[in-house]
Parts: structure tokens; C-alpha cells; sequence
């Protein structure tokens, strides 16, 4: 079945259906697009986002003529047949994910209509047979998102993979979702719905395990006198592992890893199972966010009324999303101990301001470093490799740095004054190896 020059609707205009919708249109598919905050729809079509995501007000640019964005789910159902739900899943109270949102637009639909649901939405493992348990007539294909933020638009052009999971009798639906990502490449999974469901939780488990354990490494390397640096190089280069997500630093964060892993817990708790790699999964990487406190009172002492800068806010480069950032952690922890943060964020300054009311927020990196008596690196942004390092150290009242992310080169920092402490780095550390992923 050819989906050529399809209409396709996208419900839910966060991040996630903001790129589905502009990649999409790049393929040449007309793209309705609803979201209910009437702003955000005026603001879209008006051309102007509202996040910063590389490359994708460039597409919804380019590709304005296919794009339409609508606050009326009327308009959708009649213009689309296909229906990607992109609506969000928070997490609710109890660490379940609140379905509230996909009920809300499964309770739009015509029930006797002939559309096919595509969920995009990140759910629980069941839902899917649950919805179409409540909606016989209509077409349910699960289709997860495995986008990065930061890379999101050449993720989703360039996928590793495409996970398409539709039961008996939605097969045809599955084959039209297949076709409309035909032409990106990438392996193509076709399983049936609750697997695929399975698929996308226990990926980002695995991606979250990943990173605590190397971190939990790093941690050992520090008693020990090892480089994780090496240690991870050497790890990755047996084909088994794999050399990407081996990156020891100050913990994961953003809007998957931590609502996803906890969404697992509790799914297999719900049934009866106990996790327990995952709980440890998720307890190492809450202890990592606080082990600087620890590096900067080896070093200073009591924390109380010293002036500490962040470098970087956003839970990682080229976004400026801190949802779940280890900054807030951080920041949070530093003003328990009495210490006065000042941060600097290329971009994530303005969500800063509300998240972290009272952290200083200075203008650049130099004028966070102005005074300051240590320094923590927490997000590697390109433009921190550029720091004049000896400038720094002489604007600094202590040149002490805490390298979050084992961003900077130790030596270089070294010879321009710096006490330099990296996570998990040998202090003799010659290199400073680059991040693998
Ligand atoms: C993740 C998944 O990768 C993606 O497939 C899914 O669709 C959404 O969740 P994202 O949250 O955008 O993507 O970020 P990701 O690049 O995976 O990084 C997550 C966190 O792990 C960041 O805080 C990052 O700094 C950290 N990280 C990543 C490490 O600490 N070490 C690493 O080696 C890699």
C-alpha cells in the first residue's frame, strides 16, 4: 500500500510531535497538526517554536506549505486517517504514567470511524490492548519514538531502527505505517503491539543502566587509582558493549531516562515482579548528582556562604530542557549546604529562572567563574572547551574546577592553575578522552 503524499495527523505538539510533524512534511506528506494551547498553536503557525531543537525550525520553515496547526481535532479526523498520538505521559504521583492525555484524544475519536491510531506516546505495556479493547472498530498500531533531543531531526531521518508493533487484523495499518518510513532506512521491527510497547521502555532502561553502571565504574576507578576514560575505551571496543553510552559523568537526566526506568519499576511491580536491577539502576544515578557535593568539600570544607559556579544547566548540550537536570539537583544541594551558586547556560537560562528562583544567573561562563571559589562543569557545551583557562583561573578567588561530564583537558586545566577533579579520572591522567556518544 503506497502512503505517498498522505495526510497525516499529529496530536500533540510538544517536542516529540513537533519533529514528527516538520520530518514528516520534509518527506513530502501534507502534516494537520493539533494541539489544544491555543498559544502554541497561534505561535506555530505564525512560524515560531517554542523549542530549541538543531535543525527543526529550518524543516517547519522549508516546509511551512505542508504544515497546518490547528487547535480543532474536527479538523484532524477529517483531513487524516492516520493519527500519531504525541501527547505527554508524566509521571502521576504514584510513578505510574498518567494516561490521561491519550485517554482524553482516544475519547475524540469516532469509535466507528476508519482511522488507524498510531502511538507515538511513551505508555505502559497494555495500553495498547486496552484501547483497543475499548475502540473494536478502530486500527491500533504502537510505533515508539526514539529520538534524542539535540539530535532529534537527524534521529528520526536517520533512524537505527523503526519498532512497528500491530496485532491480527491491524496488519494493513502496520504495513502503511511501515511504508511512511520506508524511505529513511534503518532495520524495520514488526512485532505485535505490546512487545513493541516492551521495546521502548526496556531500550531506555538498558541506555539509563548503561550510563549508572559506568558510573558506578567510575566511582571504583576513583579507590582504585583507574581511568574510566580507559576503562569505558577498552569496555567499548568489545563489539558485545559497544563504545556509546559509556560516558561516566554526574548522573542522567531529561524526560525519558528517570519517568521511564521508574514507569518500569512499578509496571513490573504492578504485576508482581520486583525489579531490583532497576531500583539500584535508578538509586546510583540519585547518589552520582551528589557526589560533587563531596568533591568540593574535600577540597573546601564546609560549602557554607562560598560562591560556587555551574557551567551548564540543561540536562545535556543543544537543548534547553532541564526536565530532571542534575543542575537542579545540584543547585539545590549546594544551597543546603549554605553555598551561593551562580550559574551560566547558553540557552536554558530562561526555563532556569523559574526552576532555580534563587541560583544567580550570570551572562557567560567568565562572569559565573568572576569570584567564584570552585567551579563544576555540569553540561558539556562546545563553548566551555573554549574557555581561556588562564583567564579564568585568575578571575576565580580558587581555581577549583569539578569536571561533571570529563569534558575538559585535565593537563591543560592543570597547567593554567586549576585543581582539577574529573569523575572517575586518574590524576595522572594524560588525555582527556573524548565523550563516545
Ligand atoms: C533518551 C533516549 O536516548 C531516546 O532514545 C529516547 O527517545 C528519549 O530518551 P534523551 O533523553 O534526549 O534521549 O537523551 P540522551 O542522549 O539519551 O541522554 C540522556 C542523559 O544521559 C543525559 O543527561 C546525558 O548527559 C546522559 N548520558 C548520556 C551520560 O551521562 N552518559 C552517556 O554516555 C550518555
Amino acid at each position: 500500500m503506497s502512503t505517498e503524499r498522505e495526510t497525516i495527523g499529529v496530536i500533540g505538539v510538544g517536542w516529540v510531535g513537533l519533529v514528527t510533524a516538520a520530518c514528516f512534511a520534509e518527506l513530502g506528506h501534507r502534516v494537520i497538526a493539533r494541539d489544544i494551547v491555543p498559544e502554541k498553536v497561534e505561535a506555530l503557525s505564525r512560524g515560531e517554536t517554542m523549542i530549541h531543537e538543531p535543525g527543526l525550525d529550518e524543516l517547519l520553515r522549508k516546509n511551512a506549505d505542508r504544515l497546518t496547526f490547528t487547535t480543532e481535532m474536527g479538523e484532524v479526523l477529517d483531513a487524516a486517517s492516520l493519527l500519531f498520538v504525541c501527547v505527554d505521559t508524566p509521571p502521576t504521583h504514584s510513578g505510574d504514567d498518567d494516561l490521561s492525555r491519550v485517554r482524553t484524544v482516544v475519547d475524540e475519536l469516532d469509535a466507528d470511524g476508519d482511522h488507524v491510531l498510531v502511538m507515538k506516546s511513551t505508555v505502559p505495556a497494555g495500553t495498547g490492548n486496552a484501547i483497543r479493547r475499548d475502540l473494536p472498530n478502530l486500527a491500533y498500531v504502537s510505533c515508539p519514538e526514539f529520538l534524542k533531543e539535540g539530535s532529534a531531526v537527524a534521529d528520526f531521518l536517520h533512524p537505527d531502527r523503526v519498532v512497528i508493533g500491530a496485532d491480527p487484523g491491524d496488519e494493513a495499518a502496520g504495513a502503511m505505517v511501515a511504508d511512511l518510513y520506508e524511505p529513511l532506512g534503518g532495520e524495520l521491527v514488526q512485532t505485535d503491539v505490546t512487545s513493541a510497547e516492551m521495546i521502548k521502555l526496556a531500550s531506555n532502561a538498558f541506555l539509563a543502566t548503561k550510563i549508572s553502571f559506568i558510573n558506578e565504574i567510575a566511582n571504583v576507578c576513583e579507590e582504585v587509582g583507574a581511568d574510566v576514560g580507559e576503562v569505558s575505551r577498552g569496555m567499548g571496543l568489545d563489539e558485545r558493549i559497544g563504545p556509546r553510552f559509556l560516558s561516566a559523568g554526574i548522573g542522567w537526566g531529561g524526560s525519558c531516562f528517570g519517568k521511564d526506568t521508574i514507569a518500569l519499576k512499578k509496571l513490573a511491580g504492578n504485576s508482581g515482579y520486583h525489579f531490583q536491577l532497576l531500583s539500584a539502576v535508578i538509586e546510583v544515578n540519585e547518589l552520582q548528582k551528589r557526589r560533587v557535593i563531596g568533591k568540593l568539600k574535600k577540597h573546601l570544607g564546609s560549602l557554607a556562604g562560598r560562591r560556587i559556579a555551574l557551567l551548564g544547566l540543561a540536562f545535556k548540550p543543544e537543548t534547553d530542557d532541564m526536565r530532571d537536570a542534575s543542575s537542579l539537583v545540584l543547585a539545590g544541594r549546594l544551597e543546603g549546604e549554605g553555598a551561593e551558586p551562580v550559574a551560566y547556560d547558553p540557552i536554558a537560562a530562561g526555563r532556569a529562572r523559574q526552576l532555580l528562583p534563587t541560583v544567580e544567573l550570570a551572562p557567560s561562563a567568565l562572569d559565573a567563574l568572576d569570584g567564584a571559589e570552585a567551579a563544576v562543569l555540569v553540561t558539556e557545551w562546545p563553548e566551555f572547551a573554549e574557555i581561556d583557562w588562564r583567564e579564568a583561573a585568575g578571575r576565580m578567588a580558587r581555581p577549583l574546577l569539578v569536571d561533571g561530564r570529563n569534558f575538559l583537558d585535565a593537563d591543560e586545566l592543570r597547567a593554567a592553575g586549576f585543581e582539577y577533579e574529573g569523575i572517575g579520572r586518574a590524576v595522572s591522567a594524560a588525555a582527556a578522552p573524548s565523550r563516545a556518544d
